[in-house]
């Protein structure tokens, strides 16, 4: 995939500023720290469009992107971080449910996990819901370059395994391995997404 343009369109704090273009929407999801926004920054070959961090948790609004004038990226906030004030992380699933049930734009959830780990209780959980309720959904295993092949042939058959053998891809911001795997799909899901 070409892109072409790449901006910022605004950060969301409520159901109100989510922006209404009807275009198709795919919608990045994972733990705090999963990598959400180097996935963004990779797939669409710009280095800081969407802000990256070490202080994991920070993130508390939706960012949305409109690529080629045609796609829409939302990256929502990271879950699951300890330090976050419990009040904080209850917010989460609250937004994240009103997001995902309610956004008619949504055309696929990127669910992203640590290729290095296990999912998390949350992590299974979100995959659950997504499943339960029918959403259009695939798995990214991220920071793929962190381990040997051998390592990450076995990880990811280990993730398949624990989110009901669901396939998943194994990607890299660092490399950009798995960009066009993830571009494909990205691309059907938009194909298929009623006009
Ligand atoms: P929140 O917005 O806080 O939820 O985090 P996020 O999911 O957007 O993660 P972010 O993209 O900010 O990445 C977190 C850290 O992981 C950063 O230090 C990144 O440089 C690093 N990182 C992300 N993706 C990769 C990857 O594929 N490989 C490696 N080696 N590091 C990565
Ligand atoms: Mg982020």
């Amino acid at each position: 995939m070409r892109v072409a343009r790449a901006e910022f369109i605004k950060s969301a704090f409520e159901r109100s500023h989510w922006p209404h273009d009807k275009r198709p929407e795919i919608a990045f999801l994972g733990r705090s720290n999963v990598g959400k926004s180097s996935l963004i920054n990779s797939l669409l070959g710009r280095k800081g469009l969407a802000r990256t961090s070490n202080t994991p948790g920070r993130t508390q609004s939706i960012n949305f992107f409109l690529i080629n004038e045609s796609i829409t990226f939302a990256d929502l906030p990271g879950y699951g971080y300890a330090k976050v004030p419990k009040t904080m992380r209850q917010e989460w699933g609250k937004m994240a449910e009103q997001y995902l049930s309610e956004r008619e734009e949504l055309a696929l959830g990127i669910q992203l996990v640590d290729s290095r780990h296990e999912p998390t209780k949350l992590d299974k959980q979100l995959h659950e819901w997504l499943r339960f309720n029918g959403k259009p959904s695939i798995i990214v295993a991220t920071k793929a370059d962190k381990l040997s092949s051998n390592q990450l042939r076995k990880n990811i058959s280990a993730i398949e395994n624990d989110l009901s053998g669901t396939p998943v891809i194994a990607y890299s911001s660092v490399t950009g391995n798995g960009r066009d795997l993830l571009w494909r799909a990205i691309n059907s899901a938009v194909a298929e997404f009623p006009k």
